[in-house]
């Protein structure tokens, strides 16, 4: 083993090394002295000049440059904490005596450590199987020796994947995902940007069930649906007439029994009415034909005699009309019969719910229609352990909502554990995430952190995290990490293996593009003035 300095002060936890060569943050060494056998990962490198700190003014400033340069005189005073002796197998009780020597630890060294700390020397997790750990990636500074992290874990207390855009959290979600799965665990996804719908897993019993969220209108509260409909503030008159219709058509869909014919029938109708106004061409879904009629109701109430509504002036009917055939044709994110993506849960499978098409209103009713549904029948004891992942997850969890979302999502970070239901939220921007939320969360995965009001917030809500391991964070190159928490029993810089599975969302080169059509567009040029060409050469032979 390579030695790179010695030790000059040390406590049971925290060693002072004098060293000749700079080590990685994050990177481990290793120090024998008599019966102990000391593992311990860098948290800080310093490096200092002594004389230098020591100059009074510029002149001796210029003088000591001199010298400094001569003699290359630099201090590297390195701050490492033990994790693990070897010879006891738990952490290191006494300090590593002044002078001993310290090495660059080996590969045989960080496999046994690792094997040590995966055997959960604190007890916890004692009765998680081998198999609950799960291969994500390669040490950093070693990258022959394999990362695991524990399964168990995430599924108990939760994982927050933090980091800037680019930096490799949804490659980590699908590395994550495919171990799951393959271990017959089961997963959803909420997908706010589509990018999961067409990935390959590495085991062929793995199955990926794409799911293009849809908001059941009968399933949500008529207020809830009004606001999704009519998000903006000031229309209150709009959303209250507007609930008042939903509530009328809901009781017609309820119908059933002898009543059901007839409710039917009537739909159809509101439904024909509706069609005849609007005059649009587009499929005609469940979805579609709810909000039809609903539009139709709504022009009734317009055209009714009803003096507490005739008081209402037209144009507030005519205005929910509007935003009613926007919905319509715009887009088609309703349905009456869809199925409950907690349905399509089953062992080996990843439920890809893409909520990306949706407006912002109706994918929170859908996000929390499926944190509450999932928590829900976990507590019934009708699912088996699944995990939660909420992709964007800023969008749904800022300090300042309380939507419905929201509530849900940290009703399972709350009480998921009980249940198995573990949640893991990624997002490229942690100061927007609620810090009840993350105060949650055990375990940690944070990559490439650029801003500092980001970095301050994870270091603030994570104990684990030293300034010197935050002051690595902008110096991450992609798909590399620093885990912490419960589901690594040391912190460890990692490199995340790639998922070649996963083939949307990956950074592609706008000039490349940009180039390929210049390149294509070029092409057909030539073929075009290649066939006038032929066809002149022809005319000219006739
Ligand atoms: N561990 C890795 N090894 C190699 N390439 C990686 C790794 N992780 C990510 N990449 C590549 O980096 C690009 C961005 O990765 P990814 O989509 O996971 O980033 P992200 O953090 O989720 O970004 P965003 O915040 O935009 O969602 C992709 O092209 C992906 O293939
Ligand atoms: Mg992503």
């Amino acid at each position: 083993m390579k030695e790179v300095g010695l030790v000059a002060r040390s406590t049971p936890t925290d060693t002072y090394i004098i060293a000749y060569e700079v080590p990685q943050v994050a990177s481990y060494l290793y120090s024998e002295a008599g019966n102990l056998k000391v593992v311990m990962v860098v948290t800080g490198v310093e490096a200092v000049d002594e004389a230098f700190t020591r100059v009074f003014d510029s002149k001796e400033a210029e003088m000591m440059a001199k010298y400094a340069r001569a003699s290359g005189a630099l201090k590297i005073v390195v701050r490492a904490s033990p994790v693990v002796d070897l010879t006891t197998r738990r952490r290191p009780q006494t300090p590593i005596p002044p002078r001993t020597p310290v090495y660059v630890a080996s590969k045989e060294i960080l496999e046994e450590a690792f094997s040590i700390c995966y055997c959960a020397f604190t007890g916890l997790y004692s009765d998680s199987p081998l198999s609950s750990w799960v291969r994500i990636g390669v040490l950093r500074s070693h990258r022959d020796v394999e990362v695991k992290v524990n399964v168990d874990a995430i599924l108990s207390k939760h994982l927050a994947v933090l980091g800037s855009t680019g930096s490799g959290k949804s490659n980590l979600v699908a590395v994550l995902v495919d171990r799951i799965a393959s271990l017959g665990g089961q997963a959803i996804i909420i997908d706010s940007h589509g990018e999961y719908s067409d990935m390959d897993f590495a085991s062929k019993d793995v199955k990926l069930v794409h799911f293009e969220a849809k908001v059941n209108p009968l399933k949500v509260s008529p207020m809830v649906l009004a606001s999704t409909l009519i998000p903006e503030a000031a229309a209150t008159k709009q959303r209250n007439l507007l609930r008042k219709a939903i509530r009328e058509l809901n009781s017609l869909y309820a119908k059933s029994g002898s009543e059901r014919a007839e409710a039917e029938k009537r739909i159809a109708e509101l439904v024909r009415e509706a069609n005849e106004e609007l005059e649009v061409e587009v499929e005609d879904t469940s979805g579609r034909r709810y909000l039809k009629a609903l539009y139709a109701l709504i022009m009734k109430m317009r055209d009714s005699r009803d003096s507490r509504l005739s008081s209402i002036k037209r144009d507030v009917f005519d205005s929910i009309l509007l935003k009613l055939e926007k919905s319509i044709v715009e887009y088609d994110v309703y349905s009456t019969d869809v199925v409950d993506p907690v349905d399509l849960l089953e062992p080996g499978t990843v439920v890809d719910v893409d909520v990306s098409l949706l407006p912002d209103a109706a994918r929170d009713e859908v996000v929390s229609y499926i944190c509450r549904q999932a928590l829900q029948r976990a507590m019934a004891g009708e699912l088996l352990p699944t995990l939660i992942v909420v992709e964007e997850a800023h969008l749904y969890l800022r300090s300042d909502s309380n939507s419905a979302a929201k509530q849900a999502i940290e009703r399972i970070a709350r009480e998921g554990r009980k249940y198995g239901v573990g949640l893991v939220i990624v997002s490229q921007r942690p100061k927007g995430i609620d810090p009840n939320v993350l105060s949650q969360i055990n375990s940690l995965c944070v990559l490439k952190i650029v801003q500092p009001e980001d970095q301050a917030y994870v270091k603030q809500y994570s104990e684990w995290m030293t300034d010197e391991m935050l002051a690595a964070l902008p110096t991450l190159e992609r798909g590399e990490a620093i885990l912490l928490g419960e589901w690594v029993r040391m912190p460890v810089a990692v490199l995340i293996d790639k998922h070649e599975g996963k083939k949307r969302g990956v950074t592609t080169s706008s000039v490349k593009k940009w180039l390929k059509g210049k390149r294509d567009r070029e092409a057909k040029l030539k073929e075009v003035l290649e066939e006038e060409e032929m066809i002149r050469r022809a005319e000219e032979v006739f």
